[in-house]
């Protein structure tokens, strides 16, 4: 099979462009290095068993020529090239919604065009300001108002998801949609705010780890090889067409924890420092409290649980970044 991967040098983007290749399909990934580099794809790119199956193209999915060559010649297509991470999305508002909003337009429009098979990837920020758990597909998007540019990813996430279902509803066409919760392990960068990346950096470095507000924020956290199973199981699932589906971790843990759990696993001297939101980001943030998913709908389409428990996440991603001191920058 023909697999295209927009932002397939990513972290999400180059672990399903390895299982792919693993498995002798042909692999085309499009990506502009946005929030990503070409590291992340090197070793697809040195490995000699995937010369004849590895096509990386170095370029936006605003080059509708170029994308309409790509999806034009694959068989099935994920849109995981998105503007990614709180701290990019605040410093860069105006790029990010375009990037996401009008980057998804024209995936979907080839597709459609082409009667390709697309997963989009969506975010569980598209439930916004939540308190309960789990998180259920059908629950209610409570955003804050516009002047917080923080709900602009999840509001243009959201956008991506009517697109999504307007095709699917207009044309047939066979779309797939994602609402990951947060997804970790190796190649994640941890330069845009993302929360275990951070923490688990800081820590070996022996700096502070910084706990915003009080920390008694809840997160769960998915190992990126149970993520790219669910990916690859759902788009081969014809039920699953037209359906928006979670993909999350089981295991509610609060930052302050997760702190105080990676300071012990690492042995690290770091202090834990709370500080308040706005010395962290802009005026323009506000946090959500809980964020847990309900797994029952990806369950019942692809008989799909999390293997990868909490405490071997941590493991794993800490021996990630113990073994690659390089790639610690603070
Ligand atoms: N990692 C998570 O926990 C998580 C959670 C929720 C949603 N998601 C979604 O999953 C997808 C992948 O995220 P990730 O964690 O791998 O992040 P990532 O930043 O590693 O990957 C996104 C990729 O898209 C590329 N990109 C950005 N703009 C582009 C453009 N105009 N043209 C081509 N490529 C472009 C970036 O360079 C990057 O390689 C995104 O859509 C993201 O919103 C991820």
């Amino acid at each position: 099979m023909r697999i295209l991967i927009t932002g397939g040098a990513g972290f999400i983007g180059s672990h399903l462009a390895e299982k792919y290749l693993k498995s002798g399909n042909e692999v085309y990934i499009i990506d502009n290095l946005a929030t990503s580099t070409e590291e992340n794809i090197q070793h697809l790119i040195d490995n000699p068993d995937y010369k004849n199956l590895f096509f990386p193209t170095i370029d936006t999915i605003f080059n509708v020529d170029k994308l309409t060559e790509l999806v034009g010649i694959c068989d099935v297509v994920f849109h995981m090239a998105a503007a990614v991470g709180v701290e990019y999305i605040l410093k860069n508002p105006l790029s990010s919604i375009v990037t996401n909003i009008r980057g998804t337009e024209n995936v979907l429009d080839l597709c459609r065009k082409f009667k390709k098979r697309v997963l989009i990837a969506s975010t569980s920020e598209v439930y916004g300001k939540h308190e309960h758990a789990p998180l259920v597909e059908t629950d209610n998007s409570i955003y804050g108002p516009s002047n917080k540019s923080r709900w602009s990813y999840a509001a243009a996430k959201l956008m991506d998801e009517f697109t999504a279902l307007a095709h699917h509803r207009e044309s047939g066409l066979p779309v797939f949609i994602v609402r990951l919760f947060n997804t970790v392990g190796p190649r994640q960068s941890a330069q845009y705010g993302m929360v275990l990346p951070r923490f688990i950096q800081r820590a070996i470095n022996h700096n502070p780890i910084l706990v915003y507000g009080d920390g008694k924020q809840t997160r769960t956290f998915t190992y990126i090889d149970d993520v790219v199973e669910a990916l690859i199981k759902l788009i081969e699932t014809d039920k699953a067409i037209g359906e928006v589906v979670n993909i999350g971790g089981s295991e509610e843990i609060s930052m302050k924890s997760l702190a105080l759990r990676i300071k012990e696993m690492t042995k690290s001297p770091s202090e834990i420092r709370h500080i308040p939101y706005d010395e962290a980001f802009t005026k323009d943030f506000e946090d959500m409290r809980r964020r847990v998913p309900s797994l029952e709908k990806l369950y019942s389409l692809i008989g799909w649980k999390p293997q990868i428990n909490l405490q071997t996440i941590l493991e794993k991603t800490i021996q990630f970044y113990q073994d690659i001191p390089q790639k610690v920058k603070n």
